[in-house]
């Protein structure tokens, strides 16, 4: 297989990969997702062991896969071929490529029909929709909207059409820019927002749900989401951050960009519960109410508070920003692999991989309507899709990925790729690349199926 490493681009500093992978890592994740199954699986302890997962595995497999990346300089699928080779390994390990390629696709497949919720939302608003609006006709106005194909087909295409093309300019041209201004002004006004339930009654109650722990409701199911959500929301295990690592300059720190990564998504998810759940409870809504939470309690902030038409016009453009800097990292494995080893131009490449989400996403556009009661155990086609992703693709993915670096990769290899600043923080990742995410990753998996009880 030739590859045309012309075609692979470069960041043009630590700075560009820094902005572009928390670009990927900050998006719908943090601010939609992360608030609705902290209110499914009952609030403190679904967070605390999401903290955990993100620090005992999200980072040391964020390190490994930028590393992956850095080290073959190229595409998932090939990516993973050259440092098979090289370790002179198993030849399977390059299906790890393929699950991640195909994950991408999965994904974005649905993210784009909830990215484009999120862009229906600034018209809403612009429209003065959300004006002394109430709970009740909040909730009025999501329904109603989901409840039209028509309406979620559009502005699912509208978000495809977005990513496609930003991706056909090149990772390099289009998005470091835009990044640059897009995450400062994200906190800026999470931070308004959090002000904001400061003011209501029922801020502490928001902070309780969010903070204080009660184990009873953390069932087997709970533990798994919240370390899916860890590999979701860090962009692990599907070869994004392998990409955008193979994109970076041979002389940066890997282990201390993750670090700031990882900080950064944390805080943004956070901020976002903090600002949503004293709404929920102020407005008597239901933290569970799943996948509309966000939609149907922040339009009443917005509606109801002084400024809140141009509040609400800005979070919803920055949350579509945000989730197009995320989305062009789930297909650019995809597209990256076409273009060096299929030869497809850019152009092609992002033309049919574009094509083919955007197809795959009217599973999840009609999960809302028409096929509303089409469940297979227990889910509609736009959860079960989340849960295979989410829940067992990615930690699979990670879990490959950790057995990669830490085992089958010659530590010469792993320890000059990383550069530690010293040799005991070399050896906490490489423990916790060996024991502890492939342990933990197992064993809630076995907990999940049952085996421990
Ligand atoms: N991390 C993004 C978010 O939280 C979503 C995302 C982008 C992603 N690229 C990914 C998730 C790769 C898994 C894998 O919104």
């Amino acid at each position: 297989m030739t590859i045309n490493k012309a075609t692979h681009g470069h960041w043009s500093s630590r700075f560009a990969f820094i902005l572009a992978a928390t670009g990927s890592a900050v998006g719908l994740g943090n601010i939609w997702k992360f608030p609705y199954i902290t209110g499914e699986n009952g609030g403190g302890a679904f967070v605390l062991v999401y903290l955990l997962c993100v620090v005992l595995i999200g980072i040391p497999i964020m390190i490994a896969e930028t590393m992956l990346g850095r080290r073959a300089q190229s595409n998932p699928i090939e990516a993973m071929q050259q440092l098979t080779d090289e370790a002179q390994a198993d030849k399977n390990w390059r299906y790890l490529g393929w699950l991640g390629v195909i994950a991408g696709v999965l994904i974005l497949s649905y993210y784009s029909v909830i990215a484009g919720w999120a862009s229906a939302y600034i018209f809403k608003d612009l429209f003065g929709s959300f004006f002394g609006i109430d709970a009740t006709q909040s909730q009025t106005l999501f329904d109603n909207f989901t409840a039209s194909p028509i309406q979620l087909i559009f502005w699912h295409s509208v978000f495809m059409a977005a990513t496609m093309w930003i991706v056909a300019k090149g990772v390099n041209n289009g998005l470091e820019k835009s990044v640059r201004f897009l995450m400062p002004s994200l906190f800026v006004l999470l931070f308004l927002l959090v002000g904001y339930a400061m003011t209501t009654n029922s801020y502490q109650q928001g902070l309780d749900f969010m903070f204080n722990l009660d184990f009873s409701k953390l069932t087997g199911n709970a533990i798994l989401t919240a370390m899916g959500h860890a590999f979701f929301t860090l962009s692990l295990g599907m070869g994004a951050i392998m990409v955008y690592g193979s994109y970076l300059p041979k002389d940066v720190s890997i282990a201390k960009t993750a670090y700031l990564i990882a900080a950064a998504d944390t805080i943004v998810a956070l901020l976002a519960g903090i600002a949503i759940f004293p709404l929920v409870f102020e407005h008597g809504l239901h933290p569970a109410s799943g996948a509309g939470l966000i939609f149907q309690t922040l339009p009443i902030a917005f509606g109801n508070m002084t400024g809140g038409w141009l509040m609400g016009m800005l979070f919803f453009v920055l949350l579509v920003f945000a989730a197009l800097s995320s989305s062009i990292s789930l297909i650019e494995p995809a597209v990256a692999w076409l273009v060096e080893n299929k030869n497809f131009t850019r152009e092609k490449a992002c033309l049919w991989t574009g094509l083919g989400t955007w197809f795959l996403g009217l599973g999840t556009v009609f999960s809302f309507n028409i096929w509303k009661d089409v469940v297979f155990f227990d889910k509609n086609i736009f959860q079960l899709l989340d849960y295979l992703t989410a829940n067992v693709m990615l930690p699979i993915g990670g879990f490959a990925i950790a057995v990669f670096a830490g085992y089958i990769m010659k530590r010469e290899h792993t320890e000059s790729e990383l550069q530690m600043p010293c040799t005991q923080s070399y050896d906490v990742w490489r423990i916790l690349v060996r024991y502890v995410a492939p342990a933990s990753i197992f064993l809630v998996f076995l907990h999940v199926v049952g085996v421990l009880g």
